[in-house]
């Protein structure tokens, strides 16, 4: 059992994998968080000291002795009212006297193997060869009839700790919800020097890593846009001062959600720092009748001795094991072309055959029509909800369409965007009301169009239905399921006027619903997801679709940004990357098609230009490109990274990927910018075995050079011969 209950000192010890979480219930019935940290094997004490101090304008907890303070403990499900001023976990408004104190108590607790799933949420999930305990702590507010369960699920083979609340109304008087986090930890350590780190950024620049000194006060990073969103992921860390990619102690969090979410660091008044993560309380409130229960998103919780390249390989391996579906987290992806950026709105069937007949002849697998097959969608004013094919742009439908397609040995898959409705649709003129809105106010639209109220069970069986029609007839083993606007006037016709305050949350409640059942129903199809590019690029949505199209942004050296900040969190095989057209579409820039393509071999590779347009040359390097990504795809899906150069620091960015046996690596390197004269530089590689000797190929040379020479002396990396400059070796142990 990884779970511990040392009854005689009230204490709860979590061992997950090299790491471990201690809890204690005090003597006056609060739970407090003692420690997180590498594991500890002995006797654990000292563990549980904790500090009482009669410190000045923090008040004694009612009924314990001065000095008592909920101010000043170190505690794991924090509520305000009773002398905590720091930020809660929790906030419960009592409609029938509005109070909202709340003030929880132990009440219980039972330990369990195994992991429950979440009602109505995505959750990370175990198999049964894996070894999982859960925690449930009961904690209660007698005077309101309040439950609270907190659920810890300790894993034995990862650093990992899952967090989760159920919060049940166990009374007789109806109560609100204000504020339910998911997880909230107060380090009781020195943790004041320590970094914030957050994934922030834009539409077309996602994920850019962020890292600022803690400083006294609330850091807090959030959505209030009904998605995770493009400007800030739900991920932090807080890492040791001076911790790099390979030392010093890093914690981070990150939240199994789509929608608004708020992750925050309070460092208080002595020092000590409160993280939490869960739904942002921001426009939220959930009405909790007598019997009803409320449960959070799940949070999980990373703890690195091995600094951020620890970190990230942790998440990870855990990510591949036991967050993305079960059916594909091993399945090697197909090589796709997307029409988008090679045709936009503008095609027919004979231009869509001919890109997929090139891309056939050049080594590609899949055919992907994205937006504009559909009602009269000639451009992004018009057709959303209408999920029937457009017969002036293809006659002969889509199963034509895609039987020759698959003709040529290439498969077929399809764009949809089920979210959301244009005005300018037969659905919107059936259904005026199935939009998100609030009555009487004018509707903002962002591209052109609304966005579907997918709390309501009858909005989305219409679009079950339109959709899994196409899915049923047409030859389809691929899906980009797409969101393109963010939520405004946030209400649902549905609810009642003490209940709009849901509608978000019931929002994405509905969006799993959906997504659970296609992915259900069509377990040969491979979703993938995408809002604008990376705009909800979130554990949630890697619970059922198993890549996500990383950013609409599709230059090679935007994407040394985006894709090395994504995976701080994030496993390269979840990350869909194409080869585009130059100048690019988004920034103009000119790269050469060889670095276009070692940038792109992350986890799921392709292409978005049109193929058939290329030269012989251009051809020859695709072919090259398509053979070598199919013999190291394996690798890219299911190795350990190592970032070797940070895109943030300098003109160059490396990474590298080792199989879990050290018996293969994949290395790339770009130079954004050439310098004249330049130095010789060597590249010191990391997580090879050292006993080893390697056979080192880079385009058609090879050496054979030891593992510890490649880490300690490193590799040679030839002086770049124009901008945009990459160089990839692939290392093979002898
Ligand atoms: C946004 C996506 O990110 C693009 O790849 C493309 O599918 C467009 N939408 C289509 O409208």
């Amino acid at each position: 059992m990884s779970i511990r209950h040392i009854e005689d000192r009230s204490l709860f010890v979590l061992q997950a994998g090299a790491s471990t979480y201690v809890l204690k219930i005090s003597e006056h019935g609060v739970l407090l968080h003692l420690y997180w940290g590498s594991a500890l094997g002995g006797p654990l004490d000292g563990v549980d000291h904790c500090r009482v101090l009669d410190r000045a304008f923090s008040p004694t907890l009612a009924g314990a002795p001065k000095g008592v303070s909920l101010d000043t403990l170190p505690q794991e499900y924090p509520t305000h009212g009773s002398s905590d001023f720091r930020q809660p976990a929790l906030e419960v408004f009592q409609p029938t006297d509005g109070s909202r104190i709340v003030s929880l108590r132990y009440a219980g607790h039972r330990i369990e193997a195994g992991k429950p799933a979440l009602d109505g949420l995505p959750s990370t999930h175990i198999e049964s060869s894996d070894a999982a305990d859960t925690l449930t702590i009961t904690l209660e507010d007698k005077l309101i009839g309040l439950r609270v369960e907190l659920l810890y699920t300790v894993f034995n083979d990862h650093p990992v700790i899952t967090r989760s609340a159920r919060i049940v109304n166990a009374g007789t008087a109806p109560l609100e919800i204000r504020r339910a986090l998911s997880a909230s930890v107060d380090f009781d350590t020195d943790v004041a020097g320590h970094e914030f780190i957050q994934l922030s950024g834009a539409w077309a620049r996602e994920r850019d890593a962020h890292f600022s000194k803690l400083r006294p006060g609330v850091q807090a990073v959030d959505s209030r846009r009904g998605t995770s969103s493009h400007q800030h992921s739900p991920f932090i860390a807080l890492a040791e001062r001076g911790a790099d990619e390979e030392h010093g102690e890093v914690r981070a969090f990150n939240l199994v959600y789509s929608g608004n979410f708020l992750a925050q660091a309070e460092l208080d008044q002595f020092a000590c720092t409160r993280a939490q993560i869960g739904i942002n309380p921001f426009d939220f409130a959930w009405r909790l009748a007598p019997g009803d229960a409320f449960q959070t998103p799940e949070a999980v919780l990373v703890y690195s001795a091995d600094g951020l390249g620890g970190m990230s390989r942790a998440l990870h391996r855990f990510y591949r094991r036991h967050l993305l579906p079960a059916a594909w987290r091993d399945r090697e992806r197909p090589i796709l072309v997307n029409n988008w950026e090679a045709t936009y709105f503008n095609f027919d069937a004979a231009k869509l055959e001919a890109i997929a007949t090139a891309g056939a002849e050049l080594g590609v697998e899949l055919f992907v029509l994205d937006d504009g097959w559909f009602g009269k969608r000639d451009n992004d004013h018009t057709s959303l909800g209408d999920w029937f094919v457009d017969r002036k742009k293809l006659p002969g439908g889509l199963t034509d369409l895609a039987e020759r397609i698959k003709a040529r040995g290439v498969e077929f898959g399809l764009w949809f965007e089920p979210e959301m409705i244009s005005v300018e649709s037969e659905l919107h003129r059936a259904h005026p009301d199935w939009c998100i809105h609030v009555p009487g106010r004018p509707r903002t639209e962002g591209r052109q169009q609304l966005v579907l109220d997918f709390s309501r069970a009858e909005v989305r069986e219409a679009i079950y239905e339109s959709v899994s029609k196409i899915l049923r007839e047409t030859p389809i083993t691929y899906v980009k399921w797409d969101m393109n606007r963010h939520l405004t006037e946030v209400g649902s016709a549905a609810l009642p006027a003490d209940r709009q305050q849901e509608t978000a949350h019931r929002f994405v409640l509905g969006l799993y619903e959906l997504m659970g059942r296609f992915t259900r129903d069509f377990p040969h199809i491979l979703f993938e997801g995408c809002s604008g590019g990376g705009g909800r690029f979130d554990p949630g949505i890697l619970a059922y679709f198993p890549q996500i199209w990383t950013s609409d942004d599709s230059d090679a050296i935007q994407r040394l940004r985006i894709q090395y900040g994504t995976s701080l969190a994030y496993p390269f095989s979840t990350m869909a990357a194409h080869v585009s057209a130059v100048p690019n579409h988004q920034v103009g820039r000119v790269t050469p098609l060889r670095t276009r393509g070692d940038v792109a071999f992350t986890g799921t590779f392709g292409y978005e230009l049109d193929l058939g347009a290329m030269t012989d040359d251009e051809k020859a390097e695709v072919r090259r490109q398509t053979t070598f990504y199919k013999q190291v795809r394996g690798l890219l899906m299911s190795g350990d990274l190592y970032r070797l150069k940070s895109p943030y620091d300098s003109q160059e960015t490396a990474w590298m990927i080792v199989s879990t046996d050290k018996a293969e690596a994949l290395v790339t390197h770009v130079t954004v910018l050439a310098e004249p004269n330049a130095p010789c530089a060597r590249l010191k590689l990391r997580g090879l075995d050292p006993s080893k000797t390697y056979r080192v190929r880079r385009g058609d040379t090879e050496t054979c050079v030891a593992g510890d020479v490649l880490m300690h002396a490193g590799l040679p990396v030839p002086v770049a011969l124009g901008d945009f400059h990459s160089v990839q070796w692939h290392l093979r142990a002898m």
